[in-house]
């Protein structure tokens, strides 16, 4: 059976209420993850499911900073994960998300293949217990390197007491793994996205010697955790079982590749879904090390194919400052989207934000492309095309003309290139060169003058065509990105089911005679005192 595009986020720890920075990152991978459905070639298949792309986003919920979060609401961890996992599912659903699946690290499907994976790998000898001493921060509970001392020769106040420690713990000999790593990356330059992360990694690898992965912790200090199948009294360390996300889905679901390295009993009752190598992992930069250093290490130890790609996003600001809830600098995505509309937000974060550098939200910025992009530029441009088409035409659609088809053209093509490269910042610039032309040429054929002259009625004819027809095709090429205003505009034109498909972007898709519906504000003008 055919292998899906398979695209997975991170998966968020449920230690908190979500905020920016993973708004963001599910943002664009949604985003990819229609604009390659909306590409593929098949026909017919439903947009939202099932045509050759499968989008996992989901929690990681084990851990001590969850199990801290927990202690601190008073809860159990199982409780207090089972509570924050409805809102993390509701706000995937409030961004519009078309994720496929939703994975919880805590489901059985999960512990089965991360236990799975530890069994294999012990069996294979990749594992071994060793006593480290350490200083270790019971305040933190974590240990504390060199690094953590201050010039002084003390730590930080923030970890309380640190104590000099001996700990039993397993650990994953890494060290053979990092010449082959080193040379796949070099030989795959497509791996690690974009370039500069890629030699971010290369560095590191170069100048370091890779030192062992622990991958676990004591039960006694830390419990909410998968248990290690071989040893009771550890349980899995929680980058370990949350990177495992990536194919405990796949082997629920019944691929092959997964499934022929691991037991089957991991899908009893799957549909057969071929899934892995994922093509795409979207993450962010701080969690650069453990996608392209410590996964492919496993997958290897597994010998399961590494993903395709590693997309690598950078870290909103806001106003210039760290985000951070203990001094309170933060953008609560809910409030902007009950505030302004889903697509606002989306819109305002892929096109301030190309995918790779660090950005900066701010207020004024996120009001000023409202106002400019979306109210004056689309939500005038398709509101004044439908309504004089309604006004001059009865809202009847005139004979197909084809002045602006030939920027649509160009247009459709340099989006179709951006959203293969995944460019998303750069098609939504191209796909803004159309709203601002169309625009321009309302202004220069003045459609409310020809509409007082009868001799030029064949004119105005011509005029309101391309100006029906250019909306028609901004819905389609905007389907990805703003979903709700495509299908708006979709209706608004009276057109039968969602835009959902690159190819009908094509010119011409509108046809004599045919009746629009009734135009409606897409972006209403928020600097108008409320009724
Ligand atoms: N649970 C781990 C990921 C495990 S993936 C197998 C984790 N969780 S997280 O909740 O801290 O972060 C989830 C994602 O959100 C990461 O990709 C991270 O980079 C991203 N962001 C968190 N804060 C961010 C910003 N301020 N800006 C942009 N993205 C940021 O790490």
């Amino acid at each position: 059976m055919n292998k899906r595009f398979y695209i997975t986020t991170a998966i968020d720890y449920v230690n908190g209420a979500p905020h920016l920075g993973h708004a963001y990152e599910k943002v664009i991978t949604d985003v990819i993850a229609r604009a390659r459905r909306a590409l593929s070639p098949s026909p017919g298949a439903s947009a939202q499911q099932g045509d050759g792309v499968f989008f996992l986003t989901g929690i990681d919920e084990h851990g001590q900073k969850v199990q801290q979060a927990a202690q601190a609401d008073g809860k159990t961890s199982q409780a207090y994960c089972d509570e924050l996992a409805a809102i993390w599912q509701a706000f995937a659903k409030k961004l519009e998300l078309t994720n496929d699946d939703f994975i919880r690290t805590t489901t059985a499907r999960h512990k089965a293949a991360v236990q799975a994976i530890l069994a294999k790998l012990h069996a294979a000898g990749h594992f071994y217990k060793a006593a480290h001493s350490g200083f270790y921060s019971t305040k933190e509970e974590t240990f504390l390197t060199e690094k953590d001392r201050l010039p002084d020769g003390n730590f930080p106040a923030q970890y309380g007491e640190v104590v000099q420690l001996v700990e039993e713990n397993w650990y994953f000999k890494l060290g053979a793994h990092q010449q082959w790593l080193i040379d796949y990356i070099e030989a795959n330059p497509g791996f690690i996205q974009p370039d500069y992360r890629r030699n971010e990694v290369l560095g590191f690898l170069k100048n370091n010697t890779l030192e062992d992965l622990c991958i676990s912790r004591p039960a006694a200090r830390l419990n909410w955790g998968i248990p290690l199948p071989f040893d009771a009294n550890f349980v899995t360390y929680v980058w370990f079982d949350a990177l495992v996300n990536y194919v405990s889905v796949p082997a629920a679901l019944g691929d092959e590749a997964v499934l022929s390295v691991l037991p089957s009993s991991l899908a009893p009752h799957a549909p057969h879904l071929n899934l892995w190598p994922a093509d795409c992992h979207v993450i962010g930069k701080d969690i650069l090390k453990f996608h392209a250093v410590f996964w492919p290490i496993m997958l290897k130890a597994m010998a399961l194919p590494l993903p395709r790609q590693i997309l690598v996003h950078g870290w909103w600001q806001k106003d210039g400052a760290k985000i951070s809830k203990s001094t309170g600098n933060v953008i609560d995505p809910i409030a902007v989207i009950d505030e302004w509309g889903l697509d606002a937000f989306r819109f305002y974060v892929v096109r301030e934000l190309d995918i790779g550098p660090d950005g900066n939200w701010t207020d004024a910025g996120f009001q000023s492309r409202y106002g400019s992009e979306l109210a004056n530029g689309l939500g005038n441009l398709v509101n004044r095309s439908l309504s004089m088409l309604k006004r001059y035409r009865n809202g009847i659609v005139p004979a197909p003309a084809n002045e602006l088809s030939g920027d649509a053209a160009k247009v459709i093509a340099d989006v179709r290139a951006a959203l293969e490269k995944n460019e998303l910042q750069a098609a939504l610039q191209n796909i803004w060169l159309l709203v601002t032309r169309a625009n321009q040429y309302v202004d220069q054929t003045a459609p409310f003058k020809l509409a007082k002259d009868p001799a030029q009625a064949a004119r105005l004819d011509e005029v309101l065509y391309n100006l029906a027809e250019t909306c028609r095709v901004l819905a389609v090429l905007l389907w990805p990105f703003l979903p709700g205003t495509s299908g708006k505009t979709y209706a608004q034109l009276n057109l039968p089911g969602s835009p959902a498909r690159f190819a009908q972007s094509q010119w011409g898709g509108l046809v004599a005679g045919h009746a629009i519906g009734e135009p409606a504000a897409l972006f209403p003008r928020k600097d108008q005192p409320k009724k």
